[in-house]
């Protein structure tokens, strides 16, 4: 009978605690260049958007083991809908079986599920499996993982303040309230999560692409040429490890 490695990372119990922390709780993803990667190879762009999803099984996998407490990874944009109805609709089938598929393998490794974005453009069933792992998973807490899906920070941030406006003219809120960034912040889909640390972008593009406008604010970027679908754990170990050697001011002035 094989014996059971106990340093092995996969069989480290869940409470196990990182194997090695970088310092970096919450990192953000814009997982780009699936197409790209499908173009170098003569195969279709949906080719590469499948093979995007399992990456980011993996990434979910090991990150807890970096001591990354949030992950939060931008799946589809408010402006993504300009694709062909071929790419959208086949990327909204990959969501919904990556959905079903790691239901249960996300429950049980501790991962707590949530969605943000606007969920009214986006079909009944998909939407409905988005719910309900988000019910499912709610109490578990070793990592957050955040999908972005048909996501915008400005238009994020254009229904926080029309709800902050709303709240306002009902009386819920004072003057001063209406003020403050935790009201603000409160009203975002990101309502509870902390702001991400670092903020990686795959495929050589240097944009954000109209990702955690407001909570990113005081991130520290990592632009990376890796393509989406070549984005390994080896990978993000080596930006994690590099992450400890900035020097975070938050504006102020370090002595
Ligand atoms: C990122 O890859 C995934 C989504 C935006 C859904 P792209 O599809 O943008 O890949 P490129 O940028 O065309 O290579
Ligand atoms: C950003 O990538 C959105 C996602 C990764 C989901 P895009 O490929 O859509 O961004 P642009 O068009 O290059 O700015
Ligand atoms: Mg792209």
């Amino acid at each position: 009978m094989a014996l059971t490695d106990p340093t092995d990372p996969k069989n480290a119990p869940l409470d196990a605690g990182p194997i090695t922390d970088y310092g970096v709780r919450h990192v953000a993803i814009i997982m780009d260049g699936n197409g790209r990667w499908a173009k170098n190879k003569g195969w279709p762009r949906l080719a590469g958007h499948r093979r995007g999803a399992e990456r980011i099984k993996e990434i979910t996998r090991v990150a807890p083991d970096y001591g990354v407490t949030h992950l939060t990874v931008y799946a589809f944009s408010t402006e993504n809908w300009k694709r062909s109805t071929e790419e959208v609709l086949g990327l909204m089938g990959i969501f919904s079986r990556y959905i079903e598929k790691e239901a249960d393998a996300l429950s049980s490794l501790g991962v707590r599920m949530r969605f943000i974005g606007s969920r009214g453009r986006l079909d009944g069933r998909l939407s409905k499996l988005m719910t309900s792992i988000e019910e499912r998973t709610q109490h578990n807490s070793r990592l957050t993982m955040t999908v972005a899906i048909n996501y915008g920070g400005r238009h994020e941030l254009m229904r926080a303040g029309a709800q902050l406006a709303k709240d306002y003219a009902a009386g819920l809120i004072s003057e001063e309230d209406l003020l403050s960034e935790a009201a603000l912040a409160d009203r975002l889909d990101t309502a509870g999560l902390p702001d991400p640390d670092l903020v990686i972008r795959t495929s050589g593009e240097t944009r954000t692409s109209n990702f955690l406008a407001w909570q990113a604010a005081y991130a520290e970027y990592e632009f990376t040429e890796t393509l989406w679908p070549d984005f390994t754990p080896a990978r993000l170990e080596e930006i994690l490890a590099g992450f400890g050697n900035r020097d975070r001011r938050f504006g102020g002035v370090k002595l």
